[in-house]
């Protein structure tokens, strides 16, 4: 059994710690709002600690789930971050969302204190992570790859190598541009069924076992005929995704024009208040056109 650490218990990251507990590792948490992170010690044991740093002392492995880039920053190599106390050989293993770009730069800060940095975003939503089956894309050093895996694989059903550092999070983005693509083609789709009068439910039925299907639509199709947007991933995180992922594009010269467009659609279901909404509430721009 290892010692780790956890930083970061949100959504995502509290019951990730959970499982890594579960399975018998030595588990130190650090939250940035402590009562999370004391109500996770009563419930799984482990240790709380008062910094990232502090929390990452003596752990081979070191997990992260915060928001953005900023977040990761400030956890990493930020006062009382964890890699001022990472020791040489350890493993920092990230799950934030976050852009390509700074996982180059944490795994180039990481590697000069002989640290090894795996950029790690998951997929799979709330339920993924409470249920232990994330799908989680990698970018880093193969060895520490291999050496994690085994960890990982107590909150996820896939995980993969992708390459080299930035790689996990360049698939994460591949990923997010599929998904508002789907959601807008279903909610396009949807309205336009209403519209004409169909029984969109039976219409789904209909459709869902041909080419036109997708976990979108078996999942959260008849969800979005009912106006209920009170699970899954949120409008906020995926418009950070998007940001993330257009300006890559913009660095990499790619024509994203679609992803665009949808972001700014998501943008609308924010003013409309919808930023909490999981993204088929990308629907009600739609519905109250
Ligand atoms: N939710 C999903 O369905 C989902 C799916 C796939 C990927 N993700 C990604 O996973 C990441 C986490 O998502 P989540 O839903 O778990 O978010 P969340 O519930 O808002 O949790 C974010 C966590 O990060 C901590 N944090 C944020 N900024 C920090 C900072 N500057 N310093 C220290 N700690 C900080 C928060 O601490 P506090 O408790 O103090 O706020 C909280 O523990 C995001 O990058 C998101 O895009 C989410």
């Amino acid at each position: 059994m290892a010692n780790v650490a956890f930083i970061g218990l949100g959504v995502m990251g509290y019951p990730m710690a959970g499982h890594l507990a579960h399975a018998g590792h030595n588990v130190t948490v650090y939250n940035r709002t402590r009562a999370k992170a004391e109500r996770w010690v009563d419930q799984h044991g482990g240790r709380l600690a008062a910094t990232p740093a502090r929390a990452a002392a003596g752990a081979e492995i070191v997990f992260s789930c915060v928001g953005d880039d900023p977040d990761l920053r400030a956890v990493t190599v930020g006062p009382s971050g964890a890699f001022e106390t990472m020791s040489r050989g350890t493993i920092y293993v990230d799950h934030t969302t976050a852009s390509a770009q700074l996982a180059r730069e944490l795994a180039a800060d990481a590697a000069t204190r002989g640290i090894s940095f795996l950029d790690a975003p998951v997929s799979g939503g709330q339920s993924g992570a409470e249920n232990g089956v994330l799908t989680v894309m990698v970018g880093g050093d193969a060895q520490a790859f291999e050496r994690a895996k085994p960890l990982i694989a107590h909150f996820a059903r896939a995980v993969t190598l992708m390459g080299p550092a930035g790689s996990g999070q360049l698939t994460k983005m591949v990923n997010q541009i599929c998904v508002s693509a789907v959601a807008q083609g279903l909610a396009e789709a949807i309205s336009f069924g209403l519209r004409a009068g169909l029984d969109m439910k039976l219409a789904l039925d209909a459709i869902a076992q041909g080419a036109a299907t997708s976990w979108f639509l078996q999942n959260r199709g008849k969800t979005m005929i009912d106006g209920k947007f009170d699970f899954g991933f949120a409008v906020d995180w995926m418009r950070k995704d998007l940001r993330i992922t257009i300006a890559e594009a913009s660095a990499s010269g790619t024509d994203v024009t679609m992803t665009k467009l949808i972001d700014g659609f998501f943008a609308e279901v924010q003013q409309l208040g919808g930023g909490r909404q999981d993204i088929s509430a990308l629907i009600r721009r739609l519905r109250t056109a």
